[in-house]
């Protein structure tokens, strides 16, 4: 039982995703009603960031999504930049569809990622928080965003943090994690390939001198 309990973490990879966004956006409430199930009355701002961590079990293998809450306001990120991007497996940019300055910040942020070396491989979404709020057909900014997730090829999400239902959230984080493991994947048999291809000249090697030595 107990070589058990420590056998499990041993197992288990870690997926680290960072949401990013204006301040106030719902950033705080999205990946707490994630890590909770349940929206967070009261938030403060964000100072720094604020981790959370939620363990997922996809295809037969545990998974840790650790979720990297970075704050929105300048002066609460400068000194934390670095270590947002480092070791980064995937993206949540978040707007609130009743501020449009947060709309026309997600260019910034999408060049922020890119500036920290982000390739365009790092599985991303994009989300568009508060529809609670809005009359759907009436807002802009909701097809403006379905139209730059489409341009950057990322899902996307019109959501409420508020009023949206844990099963829709876990779908959004759910889905990522999925798109993670998969490139995962891929990546291993890549890697597989490499160490397979010295081992078999390795033999090739020995058979040479074999014959030679003959
Ligand atoms: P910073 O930490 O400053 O970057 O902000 P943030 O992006 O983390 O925003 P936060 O989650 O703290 O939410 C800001 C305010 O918006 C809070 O008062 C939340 O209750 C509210 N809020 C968040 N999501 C929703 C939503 O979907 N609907 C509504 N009506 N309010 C929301
Ligand atoms: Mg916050």
């Amino acid at each position: 039982m107990d070589s058990c309990e420590f056998w499990v973490p041993a197992i288990c990879r870690t997926c680290k995703i960072i949401v990013l966004g204006d301040a106030g956006v719902g950033k705080t409430s999205l990946s707490h009603l994630y890590c909770t199930g349940r929206f967070p009355e009261k938030t403060d701002s964000t100072i720094g960031v604020d981790f959370r961590e939620k363990l997922l079990q996809v295809a037969g293998e545990k998974i840790k999504v650790q979720l990297w809450d970075t704050a929105g306001q300048e002066r609460f990120r400068r000194c934390m930049v670095q270590h947002y991007y480092r070791n980064v497996h995937a993206v949540v940019f978040v707007y609130d569809v009743t501020n449009t300055s947060s709309f026309r910040s997600l260019p910034l942020w999408m060049e922020e990622c890119q500036q920290h070396l982000l390739g365009p491989d790092v599985p991303r979404v994009l989300v568009a928080n508060k529809a609670d709020l809005v009359t759907v057909s009436m807002n802009p900014t909701i097809e403006q965003g379905r139209h730059l997730a489409e341009v950057h090829s990322m899902p996307f999400y019109l959501f409420s943090a508020k009023g949206g239902s844990r099963e829709q959230v876990d779908t959004i984080f759910g889905k990522l994690v999925q798109q993670i493991s998969r490139q995962r994947g891929k990546k291993t048999e890549i890697v597989r390939s490499i160490k397979l291809r010295p081992k078999a000249n390795a033999v090739e090697e020995k058979k040479e001198k074999w014959t030679c030595n003959c």
